[in-house]
């Protein structure tokens, strides 16, 4: 059970399990994840080895879940001291200063990496799940090694899973592997996925190239889960289209195919929300804002914005509505400084150059505009920060602006909600985020129509101080509720609950779903 320590939520924590539960209820079968990312890499740090922590939000989810059960967690090596630690067989303890769990690491050449994840992965199955057809590229060797680098993920499982043991896929990256692992492990093993970013309409994904590889990869999974129950259905709608001979209920959500059932559920992802509010309330937070707010001589009202530099994450839009905004309310020029924190991503691949491209242009053109000698309306800093000073930061903004064109879930605004310690934020949020469907007190916009984008920030600038805490105590009660531990209790559950009842024929019960 997560401490109340914030007074957020009385009854929090809607899974109300701990780690040592997951570990128990797990029982003898053991837990195998696999994940592109890995949660930890070793580099080299001049002569010696560094340990960096990944910090996004999949690693660090389901690290502490890891380190509670027990298990094996599969992912690419991808630092350059990671061979110099491992074993023979390829594994390292992890957390290295505390072992809890053994880290298996897949090594890929290369070509590899060009091809299955900056290629497939990233050119392919990314835009087309974020609606985004025109940004699709493919290659016939993106293709190929996608499908051997899930051969190849898949061979690690079946060195570590064993009959009863819960295989656990995370994201688009591995979507052939659960079909060739069916073949490969124990009947007993039980396959499952989290699908970590958005499922399109079919209208959408008939435009994916081996859209239907796809599909029949991912029904060889026993359960698939997704954030939302949209992305749930546009899945089942898609197997319905593409798939002959599979059967779909959408009453249970279930496929049959293949002489199997796969069950297709929902359930959204949340964050530590203890954890980050006891940050936000720590004296590093404040060390941090105190040195922060003076080295950029903020204004007195703040907005924040917390990024993967990403084409998805409307950061263009966002700098657009706030230009109209200033140009509208002249009297707000010098009174509000829109704070962005972006973090560089897949640069490999142009559409991120020129999206980065994009986003630096619009910053210097809003600040050449508006800019006076004591005030930089838009301060953008890509410097990584410590969970403390993150969580200062967000407890210290007055506004969050998060507008995502299309986003699986959208943690950060999860984040920034949790860290709401004194109940005064006001949330921003882009109606196309999965978080749209669960914090329905913040004040929703839609990130390209910019006239009602601007219109949201006047909103959110001149709310009656009892509307904003109603609003904030309701939006942190959810983010509580529905947090990291709930997210991992219920695909957990599910999982021990078809694999229980694997045999009878049973589906898993969806009462109590979010
Ligand atoms: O949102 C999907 C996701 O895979 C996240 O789980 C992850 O934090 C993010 O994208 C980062 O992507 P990458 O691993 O390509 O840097």
């Amino acid at each position: 059970m997560s401490n109340n320590t914030t007074g957020a939520g009385d009854d929090a924590d809607r899974g109300g399990e701990s780690s040592t539960d997951w570990a128990e209820a797990i029982g003898d079968g053991g837990l195998v994840v696999v994940s592109n990312r890995q949660p930890y890499s070793h580099t080299y740090d001049g002569d010696d080895i560094a340990v960096e922590v990944h910090a996004g939000g999949l690693t660090a989810g389901l690290d502490p879940v890891m380190q509670a059960v027990g298990g094996t967690w599969i992912a690419w090596g991808d630092g350059d001291a990671d061979r110099e630690v491992v074993d023979e067989n390829d594994c390292v303890a992890a957390p290295p200063e505390d072992p809890g769990y053994t880290l298996r690491r897949i090594w890929l050449s290369d070509e590899e990496v060009d091809d299955y994840y900056y290629g497939f992965s990233n050119q392919v199955l990314w835009p087309i799940c974020h609606s985004a057809l025109t940004r699709v590229n493919e290659w016939q060797s993106y293709w190929e090694r996608y499908r051997t680098v899930n051969e190849r993920f898949v061979e690690a499982v079946e060195d570590h899973a064993e009959a009863g043991d819960i295989v656990w896929f995370q994201d688009y990256h591995f979507a052939l592997a659960p079909a060739i692992a069916r073949e490969r492990v124990d009947d007993e093993t039980l396959l499952m996925q989290f699908w970590h970013i958005p499922w399109p309409a079919w209208d959408t994904f008939r435009g994916c190239p081996h859209g239907e590889a796809i599909l029949e990869g991912l029904l060889g999974n026993d359960l698939l889960a997704f954030h939302v129950a949209r992305y749930r259905e546009n899945f089942l709608a898609c197997v319905e289209a593409a798939v002959d001979d599979a059967v779909v209920d959408h009453e249970t959500g279930t496929v049959s195919y293949d002489g199997r059932t796969t069950q297709v559920t929902e359930f959204p992802m949340g964050v530590q929300a203890d954890e980050i509010a006891e940050r936000a309330a720590s004296e590093e937070a404040a060390a941090f804002w105190d040195e922060f707010r003076a080295e950029y001589d903020l204004a007195d009202t703040v907005a924040v914005g917390v990024d993967r530099l990403d084409y998805s994450k409307g950061i263009p839009e966002r700098l657009r509505a706030l230009e109209q905004f200033w140009e509208r309310n002249p009297e707000w020029r010098g009174e509000l400084t829109y704070v962005e924190n972006g973090s560089e991503s897949r640069s490999q691949i142009r559409a991120y150059q020129d999206i980065q491209a994009r986003i630096e242009e619009g910053v210097e053109r809003v600040n050449d505009r508006f800019g006076t000698d004591d005030w930089t309306p838009v301060v953008s800093f890509r410097d990584y920060i410590s969970k403390e000073a993150l969580a200062g930061l967000y407890r210290n903004s007055d506004l969050a602006l998060i507008s995502p064109i299309r986003d699986g879930m959208n943690l950060v605004a999860q984040e920034y909600v949790a860290a709401q310690v004194d109940d005064d934020g006001v949330l921003v949020l882009s109606d196309q985020a999965g978080a749209g469907s669960l914090l329905d007190a913040a004040v929703m916009v839609k990130p390209q129509d910019t006239c009602a984008f601007t219109d949201a920030i006047e909103e959110a600038l001149t709310m009656p101080e009892a509307e904003r805490r109603a609003r904030m105590r309701h939006l942190r009660r959810q983010v509580t509720e529905n947090d990291l531990a709930a997210w991992t209790a219920l695909n957990l559950k599910a999982a021990m609950a078809l694999r229980d009842a694997s045999g009878s024929g049973a589906t898993l019960s969806m009462e109590g779903q979010p």
